[in-house]
């Protein structure tokens, strides 16, 4: 039996009649990088909510590590280690990226007040913050405004600040939309290297990242699940490829 992280039975979300999540059964497994796909419209963003409780599903339920969550509120699973990156760990332009990780590491440990009171915990709360600079090679760019980061590097530094919440998993929605070739090869690696010991659900538009990241790849059309399994297998699906026809370039082409 593989070893499900996060689960979904018969997931669904409808807008007024209108079904954008439709009976999805989703299984995530622990250590994967899993990635959720599909054409435009297909429901990817909804089941993104659905699953950080930015929306409340029709019906169907979600489970995390076996236990049901589909009820639980954003800070609760948030607490049992689901952390949703590029949306709410927003950083601050004003501050340096180490004063960002900084935040990031206290909002974690809820404790910020008696933490300033001691210099020995203050120096702690650094080392810990420059770690995870190094981690995501930000190290040279810890007193560096964050206003003034390249944009790649600013999500080098949101995913800084993600892995100060210690997720056991991150869930990544396009994590490189809007990025230059470099970029894009940069923010691969690192999702690929501060994979280990975690596991990522991430939406992503980009088929060369899939094809060169992702464990397992889920496919999503008019909100149900089309196709399942590695790049490889969906790829060469003969549904998915019409799936995607006519659509943004035929992107699963794009890959090679
Ligand atoms: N709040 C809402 N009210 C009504 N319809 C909605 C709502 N949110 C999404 N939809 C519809 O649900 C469908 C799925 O949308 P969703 O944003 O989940 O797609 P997506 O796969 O993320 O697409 P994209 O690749 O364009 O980001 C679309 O037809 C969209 O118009
Ligand atoms: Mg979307």
């Amino acid at each position: 039996m593989a070893d499900v992280i996060l689960e979904t039975r018969n997931l669904t979300k409808s807008f007024k009649g209108f079904t954008a999540v439709n009976d999805v059964n989703l299984q995530v497994q622990r250590g994967h990088i899993h990635a959720l796909i599909g054409p435009n419209g297909a429901g990817k963003t909804t089941c993104f909510n659905l699953l950080t409780k930015f929306l409340v599903p029709s019906a169907g339920h979600i489970l995390f590590n076996g236990h049901d969550i589909t009820r639980a509120k954003p800070a609760q699973i948030a607490r049992m280690g689901i952390i949703r990156s590029f949306q709410i760990s927003a950083v601050f332009p004003h501050l340096t990226v180490l004063q960002n990780v900084r935040v990031g590491l206290q909002r974690e440990l809820g404790t910020s007040f008696h933490f300033w009171r001691s210099e020995r915990l203050l120096d702690e709360l650094n080392d810990r913050a420059l770690a995870l600079l190094a981690e995501v090679d930000l190290a040279g760019f810890a007193d560096t405004l964050t206003a003034d980061l390249p944009y790649g590097r600013k999500r080098a530094l949101e995913i800084a600040t993600t892995l100060a919440m210690e997720p056991e998993l991150m869930l990544l929605d396009e994590p490189t939309q809007g990025m230059g070739h470099e970029d894009v090869h940069r923010v691969t690696e690192l999702i690929k290297k501060v994979s280990a010991g975690r596991t990522i659900l991430m939406v992503e538009h980009n088929m060369g990242v899939v094809a060169g990241i992702c464990d397992r790849i889920s496919v999503l059309q008019r909100g149900a699940l089309l196709a399942e399994g590695t790049y490889a297998e969906v790829s060469k699906n003969q549904q998915v490829m019409e799936a995607y026809m006519g659509t943004a370039g035929g992107e699963l082409q794009g890959a090679h």
